[in-house]
């Protein structure tokens, strides 16, 4: 069917057209009208914004938050839990990393960043160390699924989190009590050692001030006279102190090997799936770890990875194609860094990707050879189309 046939079986689009064209005789300028609307939308949703960091917090011996604050009036809203994309450059690389928003929603002149270096890796030790008040830097607007939706999520939450996942729980839990919305929230949250843990005083003001919660710290090495929880979080643990766990919502959020676990531990204490939310933290640290990895394959075998058209590099088969294409100087666009946005589809015109469970590919994307560069790895030569 024509576009014009299609047009005209929309119910009032026709009348909507002649109303349009009386008031244009009459005048009415509606290109203006479209752009006025049209810069709305953008502030609302900006493709990129430009922020500066405004303050370097530091939160533990190992992490900072980055307050970072736009010269162009009010920030684009979030909901608590939301991330944005923070681009970068690091040792002349660009690239980028997503960071979930610390800050309450009701925060507009700014967003809070918090993170933590990770021992080994490229933007975070960068970020904490390199960043200092007065820096540039671009993002994305706000983005993501990790929230409380009050519709579905009723109001019984309990937020698992480890290490800088903690971040999204705070910015909930700040949202929830200048809202004063009626629910209970159990930040359960997962450390080493106890000077790892990040918003330590906070939390424990927030926990006294509002009945609505309730934080339990465990401690994985604690020192001989912590008295508090202590080991990781697991069946046993939930059982103990969320039960009856039936009709509570939990969030999970902590480095990828927390959140597998968590997430069995749930199942085996009977929480649906549905009922629980996990915001992916990256790709797998080890892949050669994932179900389905090629037996003796080592992360670090040698591959050359083509881009149709423009050329090749060298990588390793344990690198994310992402970062290896980012390393090259090959620009993709991304977001979540984890397999979830689908910002990242690239094609693979020949070879082979090992894509884990955190992919989620469409069964279509599968079947005609796309893969998500962020959490695809090259277990040959391949060539690819970007
Ligand atoms: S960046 Fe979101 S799926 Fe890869």
């Amino acid at each position: 069917m024509a576009t014009k046939d299609i047009r005209s079986v929309i119910d009032g689009f026709d009348q909507a057209r002649s109303l349009m064209q009386d008031r244009a005789g009459m005048g009415q300028d509606f290109a203006q009208e479209g752009a006025r609307v049209q810069g709305k939308m953008r502030a609302l949703h900006p493709k990129r914004l430009k922020l500066a960091v405004s303050d370097v917090i530091a939160e533990t011996p190992s992490s900072r938050t980055l307050r970072l604050t736009c010269d162009d009036g009010p920030l684009p809203p979030f909901l608590a839990g939301q991330y944005i994309n923070l681009f970068v450059t690091v040792e002349g690389v660009e690239t980028a990393r997503p960071f979930a928003i610390s800050s309450a929603p009701q925060e507009r002149d700014y967003y809070d960043l918090t993170v933590r270096k990770l021992p080994g890796g490229f933007v975070s030790p960068w970020l904490v160390e390199g960043l200092q008040p007065g820096a540039q830097v671009t993002s994305t607007g706000p983005m993501g699924s990790f929230y409380v939706n009050p519709i579905h999520h009723g109001d019984d939450l309990v937020f698992l989190a480890g290490g800088s996942g903690v971040a999204p729980a705070i910015s909930m839990i700040r949202d929830i009590a200048a809202t004063k919305r009626p629910v209970r929230f159990h930040l359960i949250y997962g450390s080493r050692q106890a000077d790892d843990i990040i918003f330590d005083r906070e939390l424990a003001d927030l926990d006294a001030a509002h009945d609505f919660l309730s934080v339990t710290r465990v401690i994985s090495e604690p020192d001989e006279d912590y008295q508090g929880e202590r080991g990781f979080i697991d069946a046993t643990l939930l059982e103990r102190l969320c039960a009856p766990l039936a009709g509570k919502t939990v969030y999970l959020c902590g480095p990828p090997a927390m959140n597998e676990a968590c997430a069995g531990a749930l199942r085996a204490v009977g929480v649906p799936d549905k009922r629980v939310h996990i915001e992916a933290n990256g790709p797998p640290v080890d892949p050669t770890l994932c179900p389905g990895w090629p037996q003796d394959l080592q992360a670090d075998a040698p591959v050359t990875v083509t881009v149709r058209g423009q050329g090749s590099f060298e990588t390793q088969v344990g690198e994310p194609l992402l970062n290896a294409l980012d390393r090259a100087g090959y620009q993709v666009e991304n977001a979540c860094r984890s397999g979830e946005c689908s910002l990242c589809r690239i094609k693979v015109i020949s070879g082979e990707v090992f894509n884990p469970s955190e992919a989620r590919l469409r069964q279509s994307d599968q079947k005609f050879g796309w893969v998500h560069a962020c959490v695809a790895y090259p277990l040959s030569d391949l060539e690819v189309l970007i």
